[in-house]
């Protein structure tokens, strides 16, 4: 195992996307930013510089962190923001983890030009990728999606944060920041892979949209999926991905059609009916044409339904662990928490109601809206034993019971508390988590991703949960393994942990206006007995607020 060190620079670069010039943050002046390659077991230093006018933080989006909890990067969570003109190192092991993952930004909305991948390979002479005969594919190809604002996404969140209102949604859906070629003055800068004939190449794709699930495909090509977010899958093989915001997925293609042009194409899955949201269509395209012959149009893939939730839940919930699962027979900690977004009355703060009746949009866990803290990071206070800045009163379970794919519930009846709390969670605790979609404001899939953890998801379905006949439901033999779990629409999921890895680690949906809204809350993980399972003392570098 190698270490390995990077400097980050984040700093303003100019792009011109969809006729028009801007300058955007980022990292080395790089959109999407630099790609990390990595083999299991290497460590990574990486010096993040901030010479751009924004506070900026980096998280390692899906990496385990073991005992390392302050080289995670939530802003007000793990550390304080790293101040412009200042720098902070973040130091971490990737150790048990292959496949795809990607560092982003954890600063306001900054990730939606902050970002890029972080690919874990097979250390060499210890373990093998678990197909195509244990060899490296001809070509690894890593893509991000993405979303594009025509104005700087600070001051989009900024403004709805200002009026209550929801934020403007994107002017396009991106493929390795590109629009392609469907969007005007985009198609010369179209993405464009060049492969060859007969190839079985690995793509790793990454949803680093800010608030949109994706639907993927590509003309005339089956893919087979062997990974999602950095754990093995079974082979899996389809027409059509769905990909959430934060989750990754990594898929065997092979170059067997008639040699030409081929798109690429990815498309919202907007659940939340009749919400406004980007119904175009971003394209790359791939191209083993070698000829001048095959300049004619590329092939479109035919995509589902901007509302096809059939097709989005047969994806996610066709996915097995390719290995037998390693968890505990019993459960410590029985949790059940509701995921959803509500309003605000107006009376609450005197900032302007913008949202719909005259409210301000708010999200929740069991009923409480995260707020973060602004003077010290939770964990900084957890670590030095600072009071006032979180309490550890976060429900198990929710406040009320109702039917939660209701329409219309009373809002006086459900009206989210702001709140810093966490939940604490003994070292080695078993969890299980009941997450369950609420119907308040607009049902949605919400993609929920825990820091810090890897867990197990036993079964989704729609409706309410019901302990009685859906525990039959577990899969306790092949689960799936995660960081990010989309909550079906409508529906729930059933993930499992051991809380193994000492810390404070944010759980929150992962589409960025929902973390504005506050659907987020974070466990609290007691250290154990012995060094090996207590948290590591903070670095010195580590950012003041
Ligand atoms: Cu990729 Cu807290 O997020």
């Amino acid at each position: 195992a190698r270490a390995q060190y990077h400097e980050f620079v984040i700093k303003e670069a100019a792009v011109t996307r969809l006729c028009r010039k801007h300058s955007i943050m980022t990292v080395n002046g790089q959109f999407p930013g630099p790609a990390v390659e990595m083999s299991e077991g290497d460590s990574l230093i990486v010096r993040v510089i901030n010479r751009g006018s924004y506070n900026v933080t980096v998280h390692w989006h899906g990496v385990r962190q073991m005992r390392t909890g302050w080289s995670d990067g939530p802003e007000y969570v793990t550390q304080c923001p790293i101040r412009p003109g200042r720098s902070y190192t973040y130091r971490f092991t990737v150790a048990g983890q292959e496949g795809t993952l990607w560092w982003h930004a954890h600063s306001s909305w900054l990730r939606a030009t902050v970002h890029g991948a972080l690919v874990v390979r097979p250390r060499a002479g210890v373990s093998a990728y678990p197909f195509n005969a244990g060899k490296p594919p001809a070509r690894e190809i890593p893509i991000l999606l993405g979303e594009w604002w025509d104005m700087n996404p600070i001051d989009v969140v900024r403004t709805a944060t200002r009026t209550g209102a929801a934020p403007n949604i994107s002017d396009a859906l991106t493929v390795n920041g590109q629009p392609g070629d469907l969007y005007k003055c985009s198609s010369k800068d179209t993405a464009t892979f060049p492969v060859k004939s007969g190839e079985t190449n690995l793509l790793r794709f990454i949803n680093a949209a800010l608030n949109t699930e994706l639907f993927v495909s590509l003309a005339g090509h089956t893919m087979t999926v062997v990974g999602a977010d950095a754990s093995y899958t079974k082979p899996y093989s389809t027409s059509v991905l769905m990909i959430a915001p934060g989750q990754t997925t990594d898929v065997l293609v092979t170059f067997d059609q008639p040699p030409g042009r081929y798109y690429l194409a990815a498309r919202a899955y907007a659940s939340a009916q009749g919400v406004p949201f980007d119904n175009s269509t971003t394209t790359a395209i791939f191209d083993y044409g070698a000829t001048s012959s095959s300049r004619s149009s590329p092939a479109m893939p035919t995509l589902p339904a901007y509302n096809d939730t059939a097709t989005a839940t047969t994806f996610t919930t066709s996915l097995r662990g390719l290995r037998k699962a390693e968890m505990p027979s019993r459960v410590d900690e029985n949790l059940f928490f509701t995921v959803g977004v509500g309003l605000f009355n107006c009376s609450r703060g005197a900032q302007s109601c913008g949202g719909p009746n005259n409210t301000r949009f708010a999200a929740s866990i069991n009923n409480v809206s995260f707020v973060l803290p602004s003077t010290v990071s939770i964990l900084q206070a957890h670590y030095g034993g600072a009071q006032g800045v979180f309490t550890a009163d976060f429900p198990a379970n929710p406040p009320l019971q109702f039917d939660y794919t209701a329409q219309n519930v009373s809002r006086a009846l459900w009206q989210p508390v702001p709140g810093t709390k966490v939940y604490r969670l003994k070292y080695g605790a078993a969890v299980q988590l009941v997450l369950q979609g609420t119907n308040i404001f607009a049902a949605e899939n919400h993609p929920i991703h825990i820091h810090g953890y890897d867990f197990y998801i036993l079964a989704e379905g729609f409706g309410n949960f019901n302990a009685a006949t859906d525990t039959a439901k577990f899969n306790l033999d092949d689960p799936p393994m995660r960081n990010t779990v989309g909550v079906p629409v409508n529906g729930w999921a059933v993930i499992r942990f051991v809380a193994d890895n000492p810390g404070v680690w944010l759980m929150h949906c992962h589409l960025d206006v929902h973390i504005t809204w506050g659907l987020a809350m974070a466990f609290l993980v007691e250290d154990g007995v012995g060094e090996l399972q207590s948290l590591e003392a903070p670095p010195p570098d580590l950012p003041l607020c």
